[in-house]
């Protein structure tokens, strides 16, 4: 029997740093390239503690075991800027292929639209087609125009390599 999941917001649930500093290590070697290889990278205790204090997080756990299977991050600030921005999004390798990442990207969505934000930006690396799909199954649109291409780039420039663009329309 496969196990329930249940979804929680940081804002309403706050997590552990440390455990999911832990799930985020655990994961790592799954990103293009692993966080622990980008050149603004300090420890994984420093950027979830930036993350849990900036941005939300949502997280799926696992309710027999208790484990974190699954976490989106994202930065929902309307006061300072129109849309949202997913900057995480991780399933373990157990519990992929159940919906999880889909019923994280829901739930994030809804967040945002509640907190007044006309929408949600998103990237991942261009060959990660799980990812992709993942977008574009939640509703999210490709961003092909190569001028806006270019600027989303030069926006992030510490994350240079090749990735593509996407976007959710909320309002
Ligand atoms: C991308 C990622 C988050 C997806 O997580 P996931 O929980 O497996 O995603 P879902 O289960 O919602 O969807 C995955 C697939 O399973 C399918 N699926 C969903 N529920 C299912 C079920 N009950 N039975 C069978 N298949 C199912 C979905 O339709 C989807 O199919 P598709 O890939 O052919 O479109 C995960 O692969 C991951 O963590 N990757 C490594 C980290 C990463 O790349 N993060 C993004 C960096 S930008």
């Amino acid at each position: 029997m496969e196990n329930a999941i249940a979804i929680f917001c940081s804002a309403e649930q706050p997590v552990p740093q440390v455990e999911l500093a832990a799930f985020v290590q655990r994961n790592d070697s799954e990103f293009t390239p692993p966080f622990a290889q980008r050149d603004w990278f300090v420890s994984y205790e420093e950027w979830v503690s930036r993350l849990l204090r900036n941005g939300v997080v949502i997280y799926a756990r696992d309710s027999f075991s208790g484990a974190i299977a699954g976490a989106v991050g994202f930065y929902a600030d309307s006061q300072r800027y129109k849309d949202a921005y997913v900057s995480y999004i991780s399933v373990s390798r157990q519990y992929r292929k159940r919906g999880i990442a889909g019923k994280l990207m829901s739930a994030m969505a809804a967040r945002c639209a509640a907190q007044g934000m006309q929408g949600i930006n998103g990237s991942c690396a261009a060959g990660n087609q799980p990812m992709q799909r993942q977008f574009e199954s939640n509703g999210y649109l490709k961003i092909t125009d190569p001028q806006q291409v270019v600027v989303l780039k030069q926006a992030n420039k510490k994350d240079d390599w090749d990735k593509n663009f996407y976007y959710l329309k909320l309002s």
